[in-house]
C-alpha cells in the first residue's frame, strides 16, 4: 500500500490517503504515518469507519494508551466519549447537563493531558456523528510559534516549570462543576514550558488552558506568560481548522500542539466522537 501525504496548511497538519487504518497494519506501514506525525503534527486520514476496538488497535502503534478518568461517561478503559449524545438512551443530551458543560471545557486551547504527571503523546478522535455546521476542531503550533520567537524570548523561556491543574481550568467552565473526588482525582502537577521533540530536536512550548501559573514567579505574571503563548500559537498563520465528515480520523501531536473544539448547536445536532489518547514516556519537568 502506498500512502499520499499533502500538506495542509504551511506550518502545521498533513492530509494521508491512500490506507485503510481500520484494518491492521504492520510496523513497515506505520513508520511514514509516524515520521509524518512528527513532522506535520497534526495528520488527517478520511473514510475510515472504525469500530471502539479497531481505533485501538490502531492508536497502539504510537504507543501504551492513557486509560479515561472518572468522569468519562458511555466511552470504555481507552475510548474517551466527548459526545453530545447520551449512550444509554441515544438521545441529545440537554445543553444544560453536566457532562455536556463539562465538554465544554474542550472549547478553551489545551493539549490533552497536560494536567497528568505523564502528559499525552497523541490523541486520535474519530468523528463518528458529525453535525453539519460548526464543531469544527482547530489546532495552533507551539512549535511554529517557538520558532518564530527572538533569541532572547526563547532563552526567558527556557527551564521554567509550569503548573497545570485541571481544577484551575474547568474551575474557568464553572467553579462548582468538580466535586472533590474529581479534584482529588488529578492533583496539579509540574511540566516544562519548552518542549523538545526526541525524533527530530525540534523545540516548542509547551501551555494551554490547564497551565495555570509559572513556579516561583508571582501568579498573574505567569499566568499572562502562558496566556500570551497561547495568543501566540493561535495566530493564523500557525493554526489548522478541521471541518468534520463522518469517518475522519484526526491525530495530534500534544507535544507542540493546542486544540480546542468550536461550538455548534447542541440541542439541534448530534456530534458522536471517540477519542484515544496515547500516553507519553515520562514527566517533563
Ligand atoms: C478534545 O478536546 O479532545 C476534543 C476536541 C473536539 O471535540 O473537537
Amino acid at each position: 500500500m502506498s500512502i499520499t501525504i499533502r500538506k495542509l496548511t504551511e506550518n502545521i497538519g498533513a492530509e494521508i490517503t491512500g490506507i485503510d487504518i481500520t484494518q491492521p497494519i504492520d510496523d513497515a506501514a506505520f513508520a511514514p504515518i509516524f515520521d509524518a506525525f512528527n513532522e506535520y503534527s497534526v495528520l488527517v486520514f478520511h473514510d475510515q469507519d472504525f469500530t471502539d476496538d479497531q481505533q485501538v488497535a490502531f492508536s497502539q502503534h504510537f504507543g501504551a494508551l492513557e486509560t479515561t478518568v472518572k468522569s468519562n461517561i458511555g466511552g470504555g478503559t481507552y475510548i474517551a466519549d466527548i459526545s453530545n449524545v447520551d449512550p444509554e438512551t441515544d438521545e441529545i443530551l440537554p445543553v444544560d447537563s453536566w457532562r455536556i458543560v463539562y465538554n465544554s471545557g474542550n472549547e478553551m486551547w489545551h493539549t490533552d493531558s497536560s494536567f497528568k504527571p505523564v502528559p499525552a503523546l497523541a490523541s486520535l478522535l474519530s468523528g463518528r456523528e458529525v453535525p453539519p455546521e460548526g464543531a469544527e476542531t482547530e489546532f495552533g503550533s507551539m512549535r511554529a510559534a517557538y520558532a518564530s520567537l527572538t533569541s532572547a524570548e526563547q532563552e526567558r523561556l527556557e527551564g521554567l516549570v509550569a503548573v497545570h491543574d485541571f481544577s484551575y481550568s474547568r474551575g474557568l467552565v464553572d467553579p462548582e462543576l468538580l466535586d472533590d473526588e474529581h479534584k482529588n482525582e488529578t492533583p496539579p502537577v509540574r511540566q516544562a514550558v519548552v518542549r523538545v521533540n526526541p525524533v527530530n530536536g525540534k523545540k516548542g512550548f509547551y501551555t494551554g488552558s490547564h497551565a495555570s501559573h509559572i513556579v516561583d514567579w508571582p501568579v498573574e505574571e505567569g499566568r499572562a506568560l502562558l496566556k500570551d503563548l497561547v495568543a501566540r500559537a493561535t495566530r493564523p498563520e500557525f493554526t489548522y481548522s478541521h471541518k468534520w465528515q463522518a469517518k475522519d480520523l484526526v491525530i495530534w501531536d500534544n507535544r507542540c500542539v493546542l486544540h480546542r473544539g468550536q461550538s455548534w448547536d447542541k440541542a439541534r445536532y448530534r456530534r458522536v466522537m471517540h477519542r484515544t489518547t496515547v500516553a507519553g514516556d515520562g514527566p517533563t519537568a
